[in-house]
């Protein structure tokens, strides 16, 4: 079964959150389920410089804005998965972030960008540029590839079937409504039951509508959307999809993240042997300037600093767990009111709090195998890596109960104690209070060192891998017509 892959990022070449741990880690997977994979990736200078033995497929004249296109067949760097890479300079070689300058200002060629991607993505899959490898279905990811179903959709000679993951519903591809005619769609297209939403033009309403199949990344999610709370106003159009949407969670990359064999902790440890852990927790508090004491319950948060992910709870909740005696180490960046107001916390509690606003994917490592709690509270969470890492790193996760966090984290009641279930502490309200009554229960949970050592037992126990999630996509791609074998 021949599948290709689109998608704007891509562990560990570009990264901005958990879609490039996806894209990195499932494709691989698949392989190993007996698929045979591809993906395209727009040339971001990433991508161009790290994907080996490229050689060049295609050259095309100017697309969307981009003066030179060449589209290039090389392998991605560890995985060795093949890639196809969109080399057009003008659109996608320049520094700053995937989507944003590095002031934090949203490329002004986005439309055309992703246009791009979408449009390739969608040639490939018809065999056009590639008439050596032409796949059977084309697996596209979030908005950025988004647009590949609807020139799928509009191209009389393709016989690929799609499937569209939504990584995140709250970024859905918005242009200005005029931009339209730059996309060479038909005009239909722009009509409400296609592009048009709420007077703009959505890239992912699209793929919503045309992908054979639509996927998101956790159960729980896939109902949630289908909701007026959480639908970000697709609720009706997700609805509209009935058993066509479905949930599958993601994994975890046991080659990436695995505390027996993480060559950036301090001491590698395992659920046999866990002395290791406690000397990342010192070595953690060492670093960050905390009081070194085993005894205090460390929390700690790796995140973007985003509404999403519910931090403000965190900060409110925050005399609650100093009280207790208790420590945070955050590291995140984003919102500048809560980058600026966590800094503040540190600086006013220098021996309980301490954050370090950035993005450090070595830190990360350290900090959630030196803490003993990892915080998720999330107003939404479509799946959530973060609490599956501290999972497997014996780092219990403390998360309130939506999306993909309800899905992965077993709540320490009485009852999932004693049936020996428990792997985490889960809250139901968005409140501060909600979550200050989940962070005693775990400081409660933590001055009991036997019950603690059960729960990282069981947490590191949970087999959330990539091989169960690959088997979800073989079925539900072998359930297209034209995919059976
Ligand atoms: P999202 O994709 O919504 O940000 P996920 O939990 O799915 O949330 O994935 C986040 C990924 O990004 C994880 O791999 C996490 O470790 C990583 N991450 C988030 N913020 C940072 C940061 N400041 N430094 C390093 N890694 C980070
Ligand atoms: C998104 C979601 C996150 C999910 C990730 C990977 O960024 O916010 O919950 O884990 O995609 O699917």
């Amino acid at each position: 079964m021949k599948v290709l892959h689109a998608a704007a990022e891509v562990f560990p070449l570009v990264k901005t959150g958990g879609l490039a741990d996806v894209v990195g880690a499932l494709p691989q997977a698949l392989v190993r389920a007996g698929a045979d994979v591809r993906l395209v990736l727009p040339g971001l200078p990433a991508i161009v410089d790290a994907v080996l033995h490229q050689k060049t497929i295609v050259e095309l004249g100017p697309l969307f804005g981009a003066g030179r296109i060449a589209v290039r067949l090389g392998t991605m760097p560890y995985s060795h998965v093949p890639a196809y890479v969109i080399d057009a300079p003008y659109l996608y070689r320049r520094g700053g972030g995937p989507y944003q300058a590095s002031d934090g200002s949203e490329w002004p060629d986005n439309l055309q960008r992703f246009a791009l991607l979408g449009w390739m993505a969608a040639h490939l899959a018809s065999g056009e540029i590639d008439p050596d490898w032409t796949p059977q279905l084309l697996h596209a990811h979030d908005w950025h590839a988004a647009l590949a179903c609807a020139y799928m959709a509009a191209h009389p000679g393709n016989t690929a079937s799609s499937v569209f993951t939504v990584h995140n519903l709250a970024f859905q591809g918005l242009f200005p409504q005029q931009d339209f005619a730059q996309l060479g769609l038909p005009l239909r297209y722009m009509q409400s039951h296609g592009l048009e939403f709420h007077g703009q033009l959505s890239f992912m309403k699209r793929a919503w509508k045309y992908a054979q199949r639509v996927t998101t990344v956790s159960p729980t999610y896939a109902g949630e959307i289908a909701t007026h709370e959480f639908g970000c106003g697709l609720d009706g159009v997700i609805r509209g999809r009935g058993a066509e949407v479905s949930g599958i969670l993601n994994g975890v990359d046991g080659a990436v993240w695995d505390p027996a064999k993480d060559s950036s902790l301090t001491a590698r440890y395992s659920a046999k042997d866990l002395a290791g852990k406690s000397r990342n927790k010192a070595a953690l508090q060492k670093e960050m300037g905390l009081e070194v004491k085993a005894g205090a319950p460390l929390f700690g948060v790796v995140s973007r600093l985003s509404a999403q992910k519910g931090l403000d709870l965190v900060l409110a909740a925050l005399p609650a767990l100093l009280r207790q005696g208790a420590q945070l180490v955050l590291q995140g960046s984003g919102d500048p009111v809560l980058e600026a107001a966590f800094t503040a916390a540190a600086f006013a509690h220098p021996a309980q709090v301490a954050v370090r606003i950035g993005y450090d994917e070595t830190f990360a490592h350290r900090l959630i195998a030196g803490s003993d709690v990892i915080m998720v509270p999330s107003r939404f969470e479509p799946c959530g890596l973060t609490q599956l890492y501290g999972l497997r790193y014996g780092t219990l996760p403390l998360v309130r109960r939506v999306g993909g966090l309800a899905d992965t984290v077993v709540d320490a009641s009485e009852a999932a104690v004693r049936d020996g279930l428990a792997t985490g502490f889960s809250f139901d309200a968005a409140t501060p209070a909600a979550l200050e009554a989940a962070l005693l229960r775990a400081v409660q949970a933590h001055a009991q060192p036997e019950l603690w050592r059960r729960l990282m037992v069981t947490a590191m126990a949970q087999d959330f891998s990539w091989e169960g999630a690959a088997q979800h996509y073989m079925s539900l791609y072998r359930s297209l017509p034209g995919l059976r074998q």
